[in-house]
């Protein structure tokens, strides 16, 4: 007798095993059980047959790969950011689309805090100072840096990880600003007594600029020369969101000139490729992406996003749908 055929989901790069093994218990998987990207020739190929994707950020799902996803009911991001999806063209082609939201807003926010402490108060400098045998005596201004208790924190994007930087910024005695297009709800702004203000007045007050917001047209280049020369020569940029969400040359000259006094940056215009003369400076700190990376995040992330194609394959909404008008409304729960 012939077997029915189980639907076929593609998991285009590694993730947690514990994911893997809950789509293989109800599905053919196709996995890519390396770190290697999958060229889009490759991803398009091994897509055949299949009704679901698993993706990460490192895939680029624009439009013209999306033509060719024959049978593909639904994409799901490993990420809470999905810029790498073209999602309008996904919802043309009646492909659901899902994120990880809220798994990894804390771990994020710790992150994005980590980096903040590590350039104002100049850790990795510390660290190489001593571990370089340079330490010779105690110095009056040695390593010197900002003061983090009582200053400022200007937030951009103030969502889930935003607020929640805001909140650890509210455990140092910050003063906390936000520019966002949408007002905070009034509990959250009372909660973290944070002021909604113009993005001028945020980056000419902020002793800190903090980044959250998704990049989008509207957020590439936010921070660009014109945003920077506003900033503070004492103020600190720290990035966690996405790379392009910052002119990346114009960051480096004001780095150089000292037109801002430091930076943390755990994503980049070109990832993996860092602009190289960030890797000359002394005054950033860098991280490869690693915001989210706690274990139990990543294995979170995997989970909500096997969850997301299951649902989907079983006929049933995702339940991180980004694009609510492909579920045909008789399969809502
Ligand atoms: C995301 O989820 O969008 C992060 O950049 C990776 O965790």
């Amino acid at each position: 007798m012939a077997m029915s055929a189980r639907p076929r989901v593609l998991i285009t790069k590694r993730i947690f095993p514990e994911a893997v093994e809950f789509l293989e218990r109800s599905f053919d998987v196709d996995y890519n059980g390396t770190d290697r990207v999958l060229p889009s020739g490759e991803l398009i190929e091994r897509a055949r047959g299949c009704q679901a994707i698993v993706s990460q950020l490192t895939d680029r799902l624009d439009a013209g790969v999306i033509a060719q996803l024959e049978g593909v009911r639904i994409i799901a991001n490993v990420a809470v950011g999905y810029d790498n999806i073209d999602v309008a063209a996904a919802t043309a082609r009646g492909i659901a689309v899902t994120n990880t939201p809220g798994v990894l807003t804390e771990t994020t926010a710790d992150f994005a805090f980590a980096l903040l402490m590590a350039a104002a108060r100049r850790i990795p400098e510390a660290h190489a100072f001593v571990h370089s045998g340079q330490w010779r005596t105690w110095i009056i201004d040695l390593l010197a840096g900002q003061d983090v208790y009582g200053a400022t924190l200007g937030i951009f994007g103030f969502g889930r990880i935003g607020a929640a930087v805001a909140r650890r910024g509210r455990g140092f005695g910050m003063r906390i600003l936000y520019c966002d297009e949408q007002p905070a709800p009034a509990e959250v702004e009372r909660e973290l007594e944070a002021r909604r203000v113009s993005k001028e007045e945020l980056l000419r007050e902020s002793d800190f600029v903090s980044l959250h917001v998704p990049l989008t047209p509207a957020t590439r280049h936010l921070i660009s020369r014109a945003e920077l020369a506003l900033m503070k020569p004492t103020a600190i940029l720290i990035n966690t969101a996405r790379g392009p969400v910052v002119d990346e040359e114009a960051l480096v000259e004001a780095l150089e000139r000292r037109i801002i006094w430091a930076a943390g940056l755990d994503v980049f215009e070109n990832e993996p490729a860092v602009h190289p003369r960030l890797l000359e400076l002394p005054n950033v700190v860098l991280a490869p992406h690693i915001a989210s990376a706690s274990y139990a995040t990543r294995r979170r992330m995997s989970m909500m996003a096997a969850e997301n194609a299951a649902a989907a394959l079983s006929g049933k909404r995702p339940p991180n749908l980004l694009n609510p008008g492909v579920w045909p409304a008789e399969e809502l729960p």
